[in-house]
């Protein structure tokens, strides 16, 4: 697999706030990566070291295996901060005014205006966009130069759902037309819902590394119902392939052991003529796999 980016043991200090420590990972060309963590746990400044507006204290990173420079700088596409756009100046001419200094063909606007889905708004003014409008002009704007990668910090943050629909959607699409993308996020659904792969990250350090779909299939939660209640207790105590159970009013939640599945489970009940009246299998939600992450490393 070719490597878009490469962070090695690198480091971060304000001070004495150590807001990158010792952070290693690897981000790989076609994948979605989430830079996954709680508010202050290092996220836009990696993103700013990476891409050169925050200075780092040590370690090393690489983009497309090369030391960074300006010719791998070309490659990137980023939104750190919303872009300064002019407020009485239409989409269109806005994205003139980045082309210019990008020094990209005006041809490309057309097509990301189409990308982003604002070809239909772009003669209206800049100050009448909505907040989520504003957002997908400042991804087709980052878009202009073709780039290879698209780097975003909380490219949903204060959007609507239907913005935040709309921008993850558009993120779903651009990854399709075969570009990496690598964004920062606080909020776990969106990193379940985009990426492919993600890094978590807290007080500074890398603490998890993975692909969603593992960390999902991780351990299964089957839902189940049965008559006998007391019956169904007992036997999920004794049952192996069990990790623990809640019992609510109706559905009881059971979590399985790593690879176990809700065919055990229920393999387990029928040998023990417990016949259920419900069965579905859950993919384990980030969620609770994040919040044990996080409270098995702090
Ligand atoms: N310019 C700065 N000067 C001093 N401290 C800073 C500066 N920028 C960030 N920090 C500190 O570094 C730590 C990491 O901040 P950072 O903004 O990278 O976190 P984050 O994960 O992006 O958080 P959020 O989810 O709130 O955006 C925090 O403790 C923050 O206070
Ligand atoms: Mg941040």
């Amino acid at each position: 697999m070719e490597k878009i980016l490469e962070i090695n043991n690198l480091h971060k200090n304000y001070g004495k706030i150590k807001a990158v420590q010792d952070l290693s990972l690897t981000v790989e060309a076609g994948t979605v990566f989430g830079l996954l963590g709680p508010n202050g746990s290092g996220k836009t400044t990696t993103l700013g070291i990476v891409l050169d507006v925050v200075r780092k204290t040590k370690g090393t990173y690489s983009w497309f295996g090369e030391d960074p420079g300006s010719e791998s700088r070309k490659k990137i596409g980023a939104i750190l901060e919303g872009p300064a756009f002019y407020p009485y100046l239409s989409a269109e001419e806005n994205l003139k005014v980045t082309a210019r200094i990008k020094c990209v063909p005006y041809d490309r606007i057309e097509k990301v205006l189409k990308t982003v889905n604002l070809h239909d708004r772009k003669d209206d003014k800049f100050q009448s966009y909505s907040l989520g409008m504003k957002q997908r002009l400042s991804i087709a704007a980052a878009l202009l130069s073709d780039p290879y990668v698209l780097v975003l910090d909380e490219p949903t943050n204060g959007l609507d759902p239907q913005g935040i629909a709309d921008v993850r959607e558009l993120i779903v699409k651009i990854s399709g037309e075969g570009k990496t993308i690598i964004l920062a996020s606080h909020l776990l659904d969106e990193v379940q819902k985009v990426c492919t792969h993600f890094a978590v990250l807290n007080k500074g350090k890398n603490v998890y590394t993975g692909s969603v779909d593992e960390a999902l299939s991780n351990k299964e939660i089957v839902e189940v119902s049965a008559p006998d209640r007391e019956r169904l207790s007992d036997l999920l105590k004794e049952c192996p392939y069990v990790s623990d159970f809640t019992m609510h009013n109706k559905k009881t939640m059971v979590r399985m052991e790593q690879h176990k599945t809700a065919h055990d489970l229920n393999a387990f009940l029928v040998s023990h003529n417990l016949v259920l009246s419900h069965l579905v299998t859950e993919k384990k939600n980030l969620e609770e796999q994040f919040l044990e992450i996080l409270s098995q490393s702090s």
